[in-house]
């Protein structure tokens, strides 16, 4: 029994040391079978409880100790209570409180699970993740509770905010209680990486989310939830930007050390505000890879946020996207910034131009809904847009 248990031990080791591009499939592979295998351990022990008064010992941690310890009283429950295997199951289905105490690497990994049977074994809704990457206050708040009213239970919303900001909304608000523990973020460093990737984990927890989508303070939606909802949810591709600039802000920010794994011809830039399905954020949130390049060479003038999704995805998972971004925004002026949308250039024909004034593929068809989303639009437009929602985007009263 000791010899096994050292074998094991033995080969553990050994399956850490092998290489490391196979090891993290090792690393994915165990823990998803770790995790079923305590799911279905934790099924098969909790039934068991509920019919038979076991006098068996118990194949639990707690049997560990000495056989002269008394029967573990925090198990006795459940005999009383057979709904708790219930309450277990809504935990993975969807969790009521976003706030919680793990810490990046421990969230990450939770996130990454994946169950392997296809079949649901409960009525699935799927929800579109609203991931809202902010630093203060959401100005256009007024405006997306007017876009979400009316449609609770198909969408689910995280807030990443600058840890020093201390406002919370009010208590009727489709905002209130969803922020989630979060760290302070750097324009164009790898904290806004970070920051994305813990809001996609986040989100990952609640498994009725099925698309996500990641936004800033700065942006509106361009048409009511029911468009939003229909259009994502029966997308066959994610919504990542990719595309190669040759230029000292694309190709230029590329750095050799990449080399092997990325090479020059493969680096991609695109806007960091992603759409992507549930299988892509999983790929996401579980690259460690990748991701650890990104982080030793990817240092200013490089800004992860602009190349390591985009480059990851088209390497890995290229024939999954559209290549092309849902949020709209000018970059006529050039620059390191977009076009800010001021009060005044919030017209009925602007809106209309973002809504329907380009043409692009989707699932195998021509649409001229291309942008679901835009931004920058200043706070002051809140007002106008507030005016504009109902005629032109069809929400509100
Ligand atoms: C919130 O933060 C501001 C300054 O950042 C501070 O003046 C204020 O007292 C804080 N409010 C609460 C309720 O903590
Ligand atoms: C919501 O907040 C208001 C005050 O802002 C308070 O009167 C009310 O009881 C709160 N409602 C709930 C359900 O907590
Ligand atoms: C997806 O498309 C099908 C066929 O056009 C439609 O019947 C269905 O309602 C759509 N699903 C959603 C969630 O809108
Ligand atoms: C997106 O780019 C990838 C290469 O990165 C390509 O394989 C794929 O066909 C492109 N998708 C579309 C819809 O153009
Ligand atoms: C979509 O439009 C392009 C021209 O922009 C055309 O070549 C193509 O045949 C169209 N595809 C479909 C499916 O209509």
């Amino acid at each position: 029994m000791k010899q096994s248990q050292q074998q094991l031990q033995l080969q553990q080791t050994a399956m850490l040391l092998i290489h490391p591009s196979s090891s993290k499939l090792l690393w994915i592979l165990s823990s998803v079978l770790l995790f079923g295998f305590g799911l279905a351990l934790g099924i098969i022990t909790s039934s068991y409880l509920t019919t038979i008064p076991s006098p068996l010992p118990l194949q639990t941690s707690q049997s560990l100790h000495p056989p002269s310890s008394p029967p573990p009283s925090t198990l006795v429950p459940l005999e009383h209570h057979p709904q708790e295997r219930v309450e277990i199951l809504k935990e993975y289905i969807e969790s009521k409180e976003v706030m919680h105490d793990m810490n990046d690497e421990e969230l990450l990994w939770r996130a990454s699970m994946v169950p392997h049977r296809r079949v649901v074994p409960y009525e699935r809704v799927p929800k579109v993740a609203f991931l809202f990457l902010t630093r203060g206050p959401l100005a256009f708040a007024p405006l997306w509770e007017m876009f979400f009213k009316g449609h609770q239970g198909l969408f689910s919303i995280y807030v990443h905010a600058d840890p020093s900001f201390n406002e919370s909304a009010p208590n009727d608000s489709v905002f209130f209680g969803r922020r989630i523990p979060s760290k302070v973020v750097r324009w164009g460093e790898l904290s806004m990486m970070e920051a994305e990737r813990r809001l996609l984990a986040n989100a990952l927890l609640d498994f009725s989310n099925q698309r996500f989508i990641l936004l800033s303070e700065s942006c509106i939606p361009l048409f009511n939830f029911p468009t939003v909802y229909s259009y994502l949810i029966n997308s066959t591709v994610s919504h990542v930007q990719t595309f190669d600039d040759r230029g000292p802000n694309g190709r230029g920010r590329y750095n050799k050390r990449m080399r092997p794994m990325i090479k020059l011809e493969q680096w991609r830039k695109g806007s960091q505000w992603f759409e992507m399905d549930r299988s892509l954020a999983v790929e996401i949130v579980s690259d460690v890879q990748y991701f650890q390049l990104f982080e030793k060479y990817c240092k200013p003038s490089c800004y992860p946020d602009e190349h390591y999704i985009p480059t990851y995805v088209s390497m890995k998972f290229g024939e999954r996207n559209s290549n092309r971004s849902l949020t709209w925004v000018d970059w006529s002026y050039g620059g390191a910034h977009p076009v800010r949308v001021w009060r005044m250039g919030v017209t009925i024909e602007f809106l209309n131009r973002l809504r329907s004034g380009s043409t692009c593929s989707y699932n195998g068809a021509n649409t001229t809904v291309c942008f679901l989303f835009a931004r920058k639009f200043l706070p002051n437009t809140l007002w106008r847009l507030m005016k504009f929602a109902p005629k032109v985007m069809r929400f509100g009263p």
